[in-house]
């Protein structure tokens, strides 16, 4: 599995400020949006496109379109879609599915609780929307189910990971016949003893949409 931190001072800027317990759910959501739309650039290198030919207002010229089938974006409920605006925005014709998955608070075992994906996702490129990759455990689930759908070519986008999550998705998928990419903004120093992200940036779900 690769593991892609993207290095770059903006991407460092806006992250940072997602970290400020100071920052607002609102300014929080901007600012997750368009950290996304970076990641998305860096994520998005391996897409599959196909030959075309354009007639400029000059000349004729050779370009490139997307292939299909298009790719699928995903995120995973609810804080992925706080991801969704910046990710489609880089990439319109993307289609969306939606998968809603829960974790036990003390157990950390994830659950789906709600599948909105199309059932055939074989040569389709998949793009996980899930802003912390924390235990690995949401990750791990989600990326078994778009396998048993079909899908091959699978990168999870992460505004912020853990070593213990990438760690679990590359033991989880390891050997096995698919191509599984994080792409991430930044990799902290470790879990807490309840799931959390340390330094990490909160509950992400809680700081997009606020306590509910
Ligand atoms: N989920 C979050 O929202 N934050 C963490 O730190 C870990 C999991």
């Amino acid at each position: 599995m690769e593991t892609l931190v993207v290095d770059h001072p903006l991407v460092a800027h806006k992250l940072t400020r997602l970290r400020d317990a100071d920052t607002s759910s609102a300014t929080f959501r901007l600012l997750a949006e368009e950290l996304v739309t970076l990641l998305a650039y860096e994520a998005t290198d391996g897409l599959i496109v196909r030959p075309v030919r354009v007639a400029t207002p000059v000349a004729d010229a050779d370009g490139v379109a997307l292939a299909e089938p298009k790719p699928l974006v995903v995120p995973i409920l609810r804080a992925g879609l706080g991801m969704l605006n910046g990710m489609v925005r880089l990439m319109p014709t993307a289609e969306v599915g939606f998968l809603g998955m829960v974790r036990d608070e003390t157990s950390l075992i994830a659950s789906t609780y709600a599948d909105r994906l199309p059932q055939d996702l074989a040569n389709r490129q998949v793009f996980v929307l899930d802003p912390m990759l924390a235990t690995g455990g949401t990750l791990v689930a989600a990326i078994e189910l778009l396998l048993e759908r079909g899908a091959r070519d699978v990168t999870a986008i992460c505004l912020l990971a853990a070593p213990e999550g990438i760690e679990r998705v590359r033991s989880a998928f390891e050997g096995r016949p698919v191509t599984v990419r994080v792409v991430t903004a930044g990799v902290d120093a470790h879990l807490n003893e309840r799931g959390y992200i340390v330094p990490g940036l909160g509950d992400a779900g809680d700081r997009l949409y606020g306590v509910v």
